[in-house]
């Protein structure tokens, strides 16, 4: 039988910073929760429900960081944030996919797709951001 969608923390994803590790660490492990539960055949109902609080949960990480990128007038904010709305147009797709009944939560090429993000997002623009800010005046 097809394993449920998981995204397995790799060396890729670390910023380098402790706590921003940790809250991404956690946006996985949100993830990965949802996805056990989609795969353990929820409804459509229960499974969108348990998305919208990953998503709101994501959402609220993004927007502190967006809230520092302003306070610092940081110089990619355009870039960064459309990267963040990227990756909540992409849960949207899910929770729509619920809510049609049609997630089983097993979609190997959507878990390349997002494993995909969260290195590029991580890895590049996240620890960019938390380089700038370190040696910030
Ligand atoms: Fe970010
Ligand atoms: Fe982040």
């Amino acid at each position: 039988m097809q394993q449920p969608l998981k995204i397995i923390w790799r060396k890729d994803f670390e910023t380098g910073n402790v706590e921003i590790d940790h809250e991404h660490r956690e946006i996985i492990h949100r993830l990965n929760v949802f996805f056990a539960f989609a795969a353990a055949g929820k409804t459509g109902e229960e499974a969108t429900f348990k998305l919208g609080e990953v998503y709101a949960w994501i959402s609220a990480h993004f927007a502190l960081e967006e809230t520092i990128m302003r306070a610092h007038n940081y110089d990619q904010f355009e870039d960064h944030k459309a990267d963040h709305e990227r990756l909540l147009d992409d849960i949207r797709d899910i929770m729509d996919e619920c809510r049609a009944g049609t997630f089983t939560g097993k979609d190997a090429a959507l878990q390349e797709k997002l494993e995909a993000w969260f290195v590029g997002h991580f890895k590049l623009m996240d620890s960019r951001l938390h380089r700038m800010l370190h040696f910030a005046p």
